[in-house]
């Protein structure tokens, strides 16, 4: 897919503010830095759009994002930043949970992982949450750019062996880093491809 607009629509601390759910919608969560809103500009093209940082915890909404008047790409903050406030954290929580569990033309949940670590429990944990209220989910690992051909392979054999442990079927993964565009295709074909289901089937 080709990418000919992109615009920031809005953001909302309350799920049930977002936008009218009649367009198909995909989103990026994982951990604080993990790299979601740099793959989001990647994706579309345009440095910027969706607000980056060095330090984690930049991201602290849900925010919106228009593509090709066809599509959303919802960024949200990232999960297990340890300096938020408790009180903070319990509303991001509520309010990832309600989103992700309540929106209706929510067709992929994108779960973004650093490619450099191993499984972490708290990435895990994250994605049997999902399988359990049957959200249906891909995998993204990103920040490839930073690790050798042969230690990203490695990782990524290392990630999946540990995976099939409990899972039999794997769900869709992609290897990407915003820093050299590795994977942004990819990821905006699978995301055409679910386009055209949605549209066929809106109910
Ligand atoms: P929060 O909004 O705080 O949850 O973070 P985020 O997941 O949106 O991460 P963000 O996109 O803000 O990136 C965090 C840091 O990682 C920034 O310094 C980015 O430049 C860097 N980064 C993100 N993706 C990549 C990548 O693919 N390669 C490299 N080398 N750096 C990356
Ligand atoms: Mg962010």
């Amino acid at each position: 897919m080709i990418v000919k607009t992109a615009k920031f629509l809005v953001s909302n601390n309350y799920y049930q503010n977002c936008p009218k759910p009649d367009k198909p919608e995909y989103a990026f969560i994982g951990r604080s830095n993990v790299g979601k809103s740099s793959l989001i500009n990647k994706i579309v093209g345009i440095q910027g759009l969706a607000k980056t940082s060095g330090k984690p915890g930049k991201t602290q909404l849900i925010n919106h994002f228009y593509i090709n008047e066809e599509w959303y790409l919802v960024d949200l903050p990232g999960y297990g930043y340890a300096s938020i406030p408790l009180k903070i954290k319990a509303k991001w929580e509520t309010m990832i949970s309600g989103y992700l569990q309540t929106r209706k033309n929510l067709l992929t949940t994108f779960v973004l992982i650093d490619v450099r670590h191993s499984p972490q429990k708290i990435d895990i944990d994250f994605i049997e949450n999902l399988a359990e209220h049957q959200i249906p989910l891909a995998l993204i690992f990103t920040k490839a750019d930073k690790l050798t051909p042969r230690k990203l392979k490695e990782n990524l054999k290392a990630y999946q062996n540990y995976l099939h442990e409990s899972w039999d079927e794997l769900p869709p993964v992609f290897v990407t880093s915003s820093e050299t565009g590795l994977g942004a295709e990819q990821v905006l074909d699978y995301i055409e491809n679910a386009n055209k289901v949605f549209v066929s089937s809106p109910n």
